[in-house]
């Protein structure tokens, strides 16, 4: 049976969110960066777009079994583990990219730290982090965006909406980018989710 708190997530955000998973996965595919590993995959949405298989490995990774469920429950092919993105039972340098979709903005700056220091370590030589993040607002529509996602994030509450009104204080996405020593390569805004897709690799 479907998890209904996973159900309800992709209900709300999936249609919001399809279009910019499409152009992530399509990225992933065009530069070949298998395998990857979408981290924090909360209910596998992006998994499912690339699909798995040998020729288009896919992992998720979530601390979240309620979401997890979800995501075995609508895609039972792909590997679905349970673990900290601080501390990932992966060996070193085995993906060819990390997608942090969603997934940084939430954290507190010790685990964001940690999940940095792990992307890289599982990493290979030439791979990419492919993030999906709020930014700080650089035009009218990226403003209206702004009070959207402001209340969403409010929505939310609590200890994620604590991190991600420090993560906009401290920059936005660019300047964890910066701070994480990551090199952008491509990226491609998204103004109404005042968002931005940048795809990056570490610096040596
Ligand atoms: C805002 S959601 C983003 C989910 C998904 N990437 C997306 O784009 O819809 C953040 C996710 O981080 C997960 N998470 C929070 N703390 C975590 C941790 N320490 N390790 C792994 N996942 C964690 C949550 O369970 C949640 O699924």
């Amino acid at each position: 049976m479907l998890d209904f708190y996973g159900w309800t997530y992709d209900a709300c955000l999936g249609p919001i969110l399809s279009k910019t998973r499409h152009w992530m996965a399509a990225y992933v595919r065009e530069k070949n960066l298998f395998p990857v590993l979408d981290l924090c995959t909360g209910t596998g949405a992006f998994c499912r777009i690339i699909g798995g298989g040998p020729q288009h490995s896919v992992w998720g990774l979530d601390l979240d079994g309620r979401f997890l469920r979800y995501a075995r429950a609508k895609a039972p092919q792909i590997p679905f583990i349970q673990a900290d993105a601080g501390r990932m039972p992966f060996p070193d340098s085995v993906f060819g990219a990390v997608i942090l979709s969603y997934s940084v903005h939430d954290k507190g700056s010790g685990l964001r730290t940690a999940m940095m220091e792990e992307a890289r370590r599982v990493l290979c030589a030439q791979g990419q982090i492919l993030f999906l993040d709020f930014e700080m607002p650089w035009d009218r529509a990226s403003r209206i965006g702004r009070v959207f996602t402001y209340s969403i994030e409010r929505l939310a509450g609590g200890e994620h909406f604590r991190n991600s009104q420090q993560f906009m204080r401290a920059g936005g996405l660019r300047a964890f980018l910066a701070l994480s020593h990551c090199i952008e390569l491509e990226s491609r805004s998204l103004p109404w989710g005042n968002s931005r897709i940048v795809a990056a690799r570490f610096r040596e």
